[in-house]
């Protein structure tokens, strides 16, 4: 990941995301029937499947940034990586993008087939409320925050957010786009996860209005920056290893935009984020880190 990143993304951090999902997998595996097992299997599958962890290390990193423990926002950082994971798994399915493989391995229907896939899908979506509601194992928040929390993920990951963008992406005609168009799908279809990754922690603690607008504005600015970045890189590699042969056209930057204006448009993005948070002082040095992450990226 780069010197730049060591903190946010070290290895003592991506252990304890890591660990925190492993523990839940077997928390099912303990509670329901073995007969459930090729559905844990196939979660699991995916769970282990080489992801970044963007999205958790952002909440551990937003939480730091506000003076909360890290370990006590872990299940809203799970929440958002199976959300993550089962948009993922339906996005790869052959009604969608029809996707062989995914970070190098096969997809998840073509590990375990379609229906198992699709199943695997609304597992972890469901699995991912019941994730949330485990934040109040720790004591430490009140029910009006989680409720603050599921509020927040049902509108960033369904219809008004990455689900509305998903559906965008697919049925738009690809030979008619626009920059607004395209930007409007960005915003939804990758975006609004990445934005809730870093609003979550803002609702579980109370903080002036001007200080979550600061948040909101870096959120913003890195999940537009990140869709630019990986259509970037899908410009520069024709196969991606992350990703594989590419079936289905799909709606781009590349589509408007040239590679350098791409670049400048990335730029401008990270400075803005970047000079969003920087009244949050030394503790923000690690979403800092995550959006010159975001800029150089190179998987
Ligand atoms: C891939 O996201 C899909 C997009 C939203 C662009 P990531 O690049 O975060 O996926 P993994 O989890 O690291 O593979
Ligand atoms: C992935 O988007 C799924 C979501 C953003 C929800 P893409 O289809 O653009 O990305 P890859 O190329 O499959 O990772
Ligand atoms: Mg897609
Ligand atoms: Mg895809």
């Amino acid at each position: 990941m780069g010197d730049k990143v060591s903190r946010a993304y070290s290895e003592a951090r991506i252990k304890l995301i890591n660990d925190y999902l492993e523990s839940n997998l077997i928390r099912f595996e303990k509670s329901c029937s073995q007969r459930f097992e090729p559905l844990i299997e196939a979660m699991r599958y995916s769970l282990e499947g080489g992801g970044k962890r963007l999205r958790p290390i952002l909440t551990l990193s937003a939480a730091e940034a506000l003076g909360l423990n890290p370990v006590d926002v872990l299940p809203a950082a799970c929440a958002l990586e199976y959300i993550h994971t089962y948009s993922l798994i339906h996005d790869d399915l052959p009604a969608l993008d029809d996707d062989d493989t995914r970070r190098g391995k096969p997809s998840n229907h073509k590990r375990f087939g379609e229906a198992v896939a699709i199943l695997t899908g609304d597992a972890l979506l469901t699995e991912a409320f019941g994730q949330v509601l485990l934040l109040g194992e720790s004591q430490k928040f009140q029910p009006a925050q989680i409720l603050g929390v599921m509020d927040l993920l049902v509108h960033h990951s369904g219809v008004r957010g990455m689900v509305g963008g998903q559906l965008l992406d697919v049925t738009i005609d690809t030979s008619d786009s626009s920059l607004p168009e395209i930007e409007f799908i960005h915003i939804h279809k990758t975006g609004a996860l990445i934005l809730a990754s870093v609003l979550i922690p803002t609702k579980l603690m109370p903080l002036e209005e001007e200080k979550v607008q600061s948040f909101r504005r870096y959120g913003e600015a890195i999940g537009l920056a990140f869709q630019i970045s990986d259509d970037l890189l899908d410009s520069e590699t024709s196969i991606r290893y992350s990703r594989g042969p590419r079936k289905k056209p799909k709606p781009c930057y590349t589509q408007v935009m040239s590679p350098s204006e791409m670049k400048q448009k990335l730029n401008l993005l990270i400075d803005h984020a970047i000079s969003s948070i920087r009244s949050l002082g030394d503790k923000s040095q690690n979403l800092i880190d995550i959006a010159e992450f975001i800029r150089t990226r190179k998987a």
